[in-house]
């Protein structure tokens, strides 16, 4: 049975670009092993991050990032079985913020700002479909686990 569980944190302080490339190295290495895909958006003081696989899996992973201490205040957007998945492609794909394009993110968002604590799951999971509709998500092959 296959889930998908879309959540926000805030970052716990300003990321280091070198902190966020190990957190999606550490990612891409485990997803492969446990079957888990998935797109992290970080939007300079938060995340996004949707993971998709087998429920007992994206359940162990879910609780494993939500006790992470580079993060704080993890809210659980929606979590819900899916028929297939929609981000098969990334074991974990990425985006940041200065790749987002404002007019995706007016469409989905009341101002061009990112605030996922002030939207619905249904509207940041429109959002990240059209990320990956128009080419915006990067990197992390699902099958190889790496860039
Ligand atoms: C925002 C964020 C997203 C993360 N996403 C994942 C992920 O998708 N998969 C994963 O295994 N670890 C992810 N991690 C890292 C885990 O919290 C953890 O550091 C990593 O799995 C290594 O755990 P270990 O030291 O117990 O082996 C994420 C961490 C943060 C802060």
């Amino acid at each position: 049975m296959l889930v998908r569980c879309l959540y926000a944190s805030r970052m716990a302080k300003p990321m280091a670009p070198a902190t966020l490339r190990a957190i999606l190295e550490d990612s891409r290495k485990n997803n492969v092993k446990n079957g888990i895909t998935g797109v992290l958006i970080s939007t300079g003081d938060a995340f996004i991050q949707v993971l998709e696989g087998g429920r007992a899996q994206v359940s162990q992973t879910y609780n494993h990032i939500a006790s992470d201490k580079r993060h704080s205040e993890v809210t659980l957007l929606s979590f819900e079985s899916i028929p297939q998945r929609s981000f098969e492609s990334w074991s974990m794909g990425e985006v940041t913020i200065g790749q987002l394009n404002p007019t995706v993110l007016l469409k989905h968002s009341a101002t061009m700002q990112i605030n996922p604590f002030a939207m619905s799951g249904a509207a940041v999971l429109a959002l990240l479909n059209d990320l990956v509709a128009s080419g915006t998500v990067v990197c992390g092959n699902a099958t190889r686990g790496k860039r």
